[in-house]
């Protein structure tokens, strides 16, 4: 259902209630999501960004019964991927000849999607839109997540639509950021943080910095998932410039698999190491065959120590152990230290690959690392403890 969030602006997108995977199966959107999209009325109309393909027509249906589609004046595509552009295949087939405002990278990306050849109109940092009492301005914010992706601000009402960033996979009919449960909104905004945005901190920063210097009002941001951010909309703006600066609280994350429980054992035995020198510090303990993997992500991406285990197999390691570093590795963490540990029964080699894959994955190993034979007895499990305590002092 259509929702006029100001003046000029309705917003038009899509609630997805049932999304429980995004990108595929990597990311887990265990409470949905919604696909934003804006219709600013002013004296020119304008749409911004459209929802994704399977609700494509009920969004064309829709759009119908809050505009005759022919006013529309400019569609502006903040983000060309598929969440957000799948519907315009639909749409572009009542108003073909509307003009598309959208980077340069943004061209490319719509024409290899859908192969049209569509009015696109390239716009860069600082292009404006006149629509009447209020004007658009556009501000390419590369690689926050895509090349393509760029800002635009309604001056006037002083609203940022900022697309995937400051979004969350969080379906709500409340809408706005001071309605719903915070702990709920903090937990799904990190967690997207987290498990998209991390690789791009840099250009998170430099792109903050630089919307901050231009000093403009901002009422509220509109970003292209989840809830509008209404109260304090900078709050966002600013947990983003902390958790963009190499983010760490006082945490401890500790991943493994086993087969018959040698290094879960050998994790709780760390565990009890740390915590006989530490009550204080948070430790999460996370079997990768049996959690979500985007929330382990959300876990390491808080810790200053992640421990990673694994039971030796076919000399290799487990195959949820090797997922999980191969996500830690794409994610490019900085500033965090780790160390390995895992059972064994003859050839033993899985620490030495765990470790191999932390010191790709950026992270400074702080200890060589354990290994036991078959199931650790007492003397083993001291061995972990005393691994734990060093690692404690380490931090
Ligand atoms: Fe929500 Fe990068 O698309």
């Amino acid at each position: 259902m259509p929702f006029k969030i100001s003046d000029t602006v309705t917003w038009v997108g899509k609630i997805d209630w049932e999304l429980r995977t995004f990108h595929g199966e990597e990311y887990s959107t265990h409470k949905g999501s919604s696909y934003n999209s804006y219709l600013i009325k002013d004296e020119k109309t304008v749409l911004i960004d459209t929802v994704w393909q399977p609700f494509s027509k009920e969004f064309v249906t829709n759009l119908k019964k809050e505009i005759d589609l022919n006013k529309i004046d400019y569609i502006i595509m903040n983000h060309s991927e598929s969440d957000h552009s799948g519907a315009l295949v639909d749409l572009m087939k009542e108003i073909p000849n509307t003009p598309i405002y959208c980077t340069k990278g943004g061209v490319k990306i719509l024409k290899g999607h859908y192969h049209k050849d569509w009015n696109f109109v390239e716009v860069k940092t600082g292009d404006t839109l006149d629509i009447g009492r209020n004007k658009l301005t556009f501000v390419e914010a590369k690689m926050l997540h895509w090349p393509d992706t760029m800002f635009t601000y309604l001056s006037g009402e002083n609203i940022l639509f900022s697309n995937d960033a400051f979004g969350q996979h969080y379906a709500s009919e409340l809408m706005y950021n001071d309605k719903v449960d915070q702990a709920e909104l903090f937990q799904e905004a990190i967690k997207y943080y987290a498990n998209i945005l991390t690789p791009f901190s840099k250009f998170v920063v430099k792109k903050i910095e630089e919307v901050l210097s231009f000093n403009l009002p901002v009422n509220m941001i509109c970003p292209s998932h989840g809830i509008i951010w209404r109260d304090n909309p900078l709050q966002i703006v600013n947990k983003y410039m902390e958790w963009a600066k190499d983010y760490q609280e006082n945490q401890i994350t500790i991943i493994y698999d086993t087969m018959w429980n040698g290094t879960r054992r050998m994790a709780e035995a760390i565990t009890e190491g740390i915590k006989s020198l530490n009550k204080d510090i948070t430790i999460k303990i996370f079997n990768s065959s049996k959690s979500d993997k985007n929330d382990i992500i959300t876990e390491v991406f808080k810790s200053k120590i992640v421990l990673v285990g694994s039971s030796t197999i076919n000399k290799g390691i487990l195959s949820s152990t090797a997922a999980t570093l191969e996500m830690i590795k794409g994610l490019e963490f900085k500033g965090k230290k780790a160390v390995a540990f895992g059972s064994y029964g003859w050839s033993g080699e899985s620490i030495k690959i765990i470790r191999e894959e932390l010191i790709k994955a950026g992270f400074e190993i702080i200890n060589e690392g354990i290994r036991e034979l078959w199931n650790p007895d007492e003397d083993g499990l001291n061995r972990c403890r005393d691994l734990g305590k060093d690692v404690l002092e380490k931090i």
